[in-house]
Order: structure tokens, then C-alpha cells, then sequence
């Protein structure tokens, strides 16, 4: 089959025919019918996430299901399917918690020494990125990491919510549980902030400002509900944001994932506020921020990891938000591309040139 591989860092991908295993106990062997382009993947290509070459990337897949291993009664051929990288193992603290998208289980992959699940034409193994790699024309994947949806769904824009709305939409519903009301900026309007954008207004947010240094984005930005726009290039974006809520925001929502946007969503957050932390910022590096205005002001910082799901759970909810009119999807993809094209579509996010960008597989 054909995929992208990452065969070093900061290098373009490597179109390639790869080899894919068939399916083992509990395992399903997917085609990968469209898959979005998130800028984790751009950060793994950058070297700000650890994860080493060679390496399928692509976490965002929508796909069918070609065939089933032992033991898997869950899916059949021909279901629709959303994969997602939060796989879980239903037993450890986490899971049982019911916070399953922390379970320390979700990167395992196949057992040690058992035959990889990629591997190039002459045998090397390929690494399975989050046990998916949706940049390639087949998957094969645990149960675990799938879900089923309504086959009414199409299935480009199932895709999206594999990880940017569901990421950006839980931040909203599931971290931090937005109430009705409430003041929210978001910081970074690319597929993620738009779904937190999308998420504040499905809750009924009152303000909903949208900050992005990408001015072209902000008709977007008010078309999926965002009723104000701040420029970040034009002046100071705290500033703005501050003057537009009378001193800060109830909930501010990073979505970029660098040190002075993380500083900035902090600053406009007001007194008893929220920030929360959904971009990541590159793991070698500290964000310095004024423990004062935590202390004195009761400001909370939080991290939102992976929409806070449970997939099973949310995304089928998400693909009826979508059917019944409430999610917008449509707008968010601004290409659809091959996967030939895949290393344009990672220029066009390095300068800021797309929304949702998606692969849609023949
Ligand atoms: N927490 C999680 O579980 C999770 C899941 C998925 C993605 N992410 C992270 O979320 C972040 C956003 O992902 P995405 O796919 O939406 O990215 P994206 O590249 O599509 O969007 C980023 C947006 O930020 C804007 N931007 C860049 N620099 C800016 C600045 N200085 N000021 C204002 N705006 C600026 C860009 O114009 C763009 O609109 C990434 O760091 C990604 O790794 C986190
Ligand atoms: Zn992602
Ligand atoms: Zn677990």
C-alpha cells in the first residue's frame, strides 16, 4: 500500500509502499478513507515531540473496516469507523476512573518481539504513530482505538473529529465544562481553536473572542460562532481582549502551543478564571508566568488532553451534533488533498494558510 513516512526530522515525508500486517487477536484492518492533517504531526515532523523515524504519522482518520482478527465481535467488515489515538484498557486506575483518555496503555502497540504491524518493502519495521498512521491507504489498529458511526456520516468529515474537534469541543464540554453564559477567548483559530470556538457556542457562551495573528480567518471564525475578533499582529492582543470583557475572560483557551501565547492566554483570563492549556508547546521548553496572579486573583491553569474523551461516548454524540446541524464541519476543511500532496499541505500549515486540511484516499 501507499503511505507517508517520516523517514528523518524536519524532512518532507517519503512516499512509499509499505507493507501491512493482517489482522492479529482484537486488532482490525481498516481502509483509510480520508484522513486530517493536524500540526501535532507537524510537530513530531519538527522534532518538538519525541517520536523516532522511520514512522507512519496521521492520527485523524475516518475509515472502513476490511477485516476483523480473533476476537473482535465490536465491528464487521464494511462498518464506518472514526480512530483515535486515546485507545484504552478498560482496567487500570484511569480507565475505571472514567477518565480513559489518560490511560498509560494507549501507545503499547503490538507485544514485544511480536511482527510489526508496518514494515518497508524489505522487511524493516515501520513505527505505528498512536497506533494508527492514517497517512497511508490501510490501517490496522486495535479495537480500541475505533469507534462506529452512523453510516449516514460522511466520512471526510468524520475525519476532523479524530482528534481537532474532538480535542477543541472537549476542552469546552468535557475539561472545564463551560456554563451557559460565560466569557471564552480562544487563541489560535486552526482546527482545534475552531472547534473550541464551535463548542462555546454549542453551550451557549455570551462573548466568544477569537485571537489569531491570521486576520483571513476570522470571517471563519464568526461563521462557526465567534462573535468578536481580535488580530494578534495588530497590537497587543491582551489588551484588546481585557478592553472587550471588562478586565478578562471566565474561560481563555490556548490552541497554538507556544511560550507567548501560553503567557497571553493566562494574562486574559480574569479574576476567578480559567485557562486552558490545548495547544502543545514543544517539551523542551518552560513557560514562565506571574504565580501572583493565580494566588491573588484565583486564576486555574489546566491542561486539556484529547478533548478530556471518552471516544465511544463523544464521538457519535459529535457526528449527530454534525447530522442535526449544530457541528459545522463544511466549513472548516479549506483543501482537500491526495496523499501525494501531504508535505505542501504541512507548508501551507507552517505559514498559516489553512483551516482543516484533509486526504481524501481514491
Ligand atoms: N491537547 C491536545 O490533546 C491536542 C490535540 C490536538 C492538537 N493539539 C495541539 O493544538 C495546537 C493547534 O493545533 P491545530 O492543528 O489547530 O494547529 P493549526 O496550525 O491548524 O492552527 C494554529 C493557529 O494558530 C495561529 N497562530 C500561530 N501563531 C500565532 C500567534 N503568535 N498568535 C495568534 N495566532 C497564531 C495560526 O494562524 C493558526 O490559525 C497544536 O499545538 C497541536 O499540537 C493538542
Ligand atoms: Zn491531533
Ligand atoms: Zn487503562
Amino acid at each position: 500500500m501507499k503511505a507517508a513516512v517520516m523517514r528523518a526530522n524536519k524532512a518532507p515525508l517519503a512516499i512509499e509502499n509499505v507493507e501491512i500486517d493482517q489482522p492479529g487477536p482484537g486488532e482490525v484492518l481498516l481502509r483509510t478513507v480520508a484522513s486530517g492533517i493536524c500540526h501535532s504531526d507537524l510537530h513530531v515532523i519538527e522534532g518538538h515531540l519525541p517520536v523516532p523515524p522511520p514512522c507512519i504519522l496521521g492520527h485523524e482518520p475516518a475509515g472502513i473496516v476490511e477485516a476483523v482478527g480473533e476476537g473482535v465481535t465490536g465491528f464487521a467488515p464494511g462498518d464506518p469507523v472514526i480512530g483515535c489515538l486515546t485507545s484504552w484498557c478498560g482496567v487500570c486506575k484511569f480507565c475505571t476512573q472514567g477518565r480513559p483518555y489518560l490511560c498509560p496503555t494507549q501507545f503499547a502497540g503490538r507485544p514485544f518481539g511480536a511482527k510489526p504491524r508496518l514494515a518497508a518493502a524489505d522487511g524493516a519495521p515501520i513505527g505505528q504513530f498512536a497506533n494508527l498512521s492514517s497517512f497511508a491507504e490501510r490501517m490496522l489498529c486495535p479495537e480500541r482505538s475505533l469507534v462506529k458511526i452512523r453510516p449516514e456520516m460522511p466520512l471526510d468529515r468524520a475525519s476532523l473529529i479524530g482528534c481537532g474537534v474532538t480535542t477543541g469541543l472537549g476542552a469546552v464540554l468535557n475539561t472545564v465544562h463551560v456554563p451557559a453564559g460565560a466569557s471564552v477567548a480562544v487563541i489560535g483559530c486552526g482546527g482545534v481553536g475552531l472547534a473550541a470556538i464551535q463548542g462555546a457556542r454549542i453551550v451557549g457562551a455570551s462573548r466568544i473572542i477569537a485571537v489569531d495573528a491570521q486576520p483571513w480567518k476570522f470571517d471563519l471564525a464568526k461563521a462557526l460562532g465567534a462573535t468578536d475578533c481580535v488580530d494578534a499582529k495588530a497590537g497587543d492582543p491582551v489588551g484588546a481582549v481585557q478592553a472587550l470583557t471588562a478586565g478578562g475572560v471566565d474561560f481563555a483557551f490556548e490552541c497554538i502551543g507556544l511560550v507567548p501565547t501560553v503567557q497571553q492566554a493566562v494574562a486574559m483570563t480574569g479574576r476567578g478564571g480559567t485557562t486552558v492549556l490545548v495547544g502543545v508547546v514543544p517539551i523542551t521548553e518552560f513557560v514562565p508566568i506571574h504565580a501572583a496572579d493565580l494566588t491573588l486573583q484565583e486564576k486555574k491553569i489546566t491542561g486539556s488532553y484529547m478533548g478530556s474523551n471518552r471516544f465511544r461516548f463523544d464521538m457519535p454524540k459529535y457526528v449527530d451534533f454534525y447530522l442535526d446541524g449544530r457541528l459545522r464541519l463544511d466549513e472548516m476543511i479549506s483543501q482537500r488533498i491526495e496523499l501525494d500532496g501531504v508535505n505542501d499541505a504541512f507548508e501551507r500549515m507552517r505559514k498559516g494558510e489553512s483551516a482543516r486540511q484533509v486526504i481524501v484516499f481514491e
